[in-house]
């Protein structure tokens, strides 16, 4: 455990959830970073993602993606930095969902219009764009240089759009309305958790394909889909051969049906 945390769970009068929900307002990516206080599982990598620190700044990694398929491999050239948040890095749910988008091979999104959530450094978007969709790639501002270097680093300026989505406030105009949501390790931090689900619902309609890659971390997590289960059914995706793989990390691949 680290010791800031150390001293913030020492000198709290909380305990049990509300410890945990306490912690996460003072620092909303303690869950991301491994520290954890003394009831939580740290957090483990997804086992292919190459190895990148948290603290760094302006750093190039190659991701190889679509390995365990028998399609052709994509590699993505990624800046990351994760002065911009935890978005700055790549985490191993979009790793997970840009491989499964390959698996299911470019029949499924090509001519598509995709929108990806809390896109971060852009990974699953650009994986996306690469197999022949329209791709629209969003976060909070200051994700946006990063992701638009990375458009640029994978020569994908006319496939992928970066665009500033906030969840739970209005969608802007100039977003098109998507056939295809695509949301990878977007459930860390419960005050988001209505924000998510009101922009995943102002976003879609019944006939909405939204892929949803998520990792478990914490019992908190369960919320989210307390309030996800008001808007949407979902169920597991089954077709996908790396599932027996990741789900020993705790990830679960979703697909998301509006009611
Ligand atoms: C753990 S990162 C995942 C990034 C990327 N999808 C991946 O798998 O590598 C979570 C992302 O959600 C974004 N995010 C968090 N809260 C948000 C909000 N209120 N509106 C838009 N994006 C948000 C963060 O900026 C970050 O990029």
């Amino acid at each position: 455990m680290g010791a800031r945390v150390e001293t913030q769970v020492a000198d709290n009068p909380l305990h049990g959830l509300a410890l945990e929900e306490d912690l996460d307002i003072r620092d909303p990516l303690r869950h991301y970073m491994g520290i954890e206080s003394s009831d939580s599982t740290v957090v483990q990598s997804y086992s292919m993602l190459p190895e990148q620190q948290y603290s760094v700044q302006n750093d190039l990694i190659k991701l190889p993606l679509g390995q365990r398929s028998d399609t052709p491999e994509i590699v993505l050239t990624l800046a990351i930095s994760a002065r911009e948040g935890c978005g700055g890095v790549a985490w191993p749910a979009g790793q997970v969902l840009a491989d499964y988008l390959i698996e299911k091979g470019s029949d499924f999104l090509k001519g598509k219009t995709i929108l990806e959530l809390g896109s971060g450094t852009g990974l699953v978007g650009l994986a996306a764009a690469i197999l022949g969709g329209h791709v629209w790639i969003t976060d909070q501002a200051p994700l946006l240089d990063i992701m638009r270097r990375n458009v640029i680093l994978n020569d994908l300026s006319q496939e992928v759009t970066v665009a500033e989505l906030d969840w739970g406030l209005p969608i802007p105009e100039s977003i098109p309305k998507p056939d295809i949501i695509l949301a990878a390790d977007c459930v860390y931090f419960e005050p988001a958790f209505p924000l998510l689900v009101k922009t995943l619902t102002d976003l879609s309609d019944t006939s909405t394909e939204i892929l949803f890659c998520y990792k478990k971390r914490r019992k908190a997590d369960k919320r989210f889909f307390v309030l996800l289960k008001k808007a949407f059914t979902w169920t597991e995706v089954l077709d996908d051969p790396a599932r027996s793989i990741y789900s020993r990390d705790a990830i679960s691949l979703l697909r998301l049906v509006k009611r």
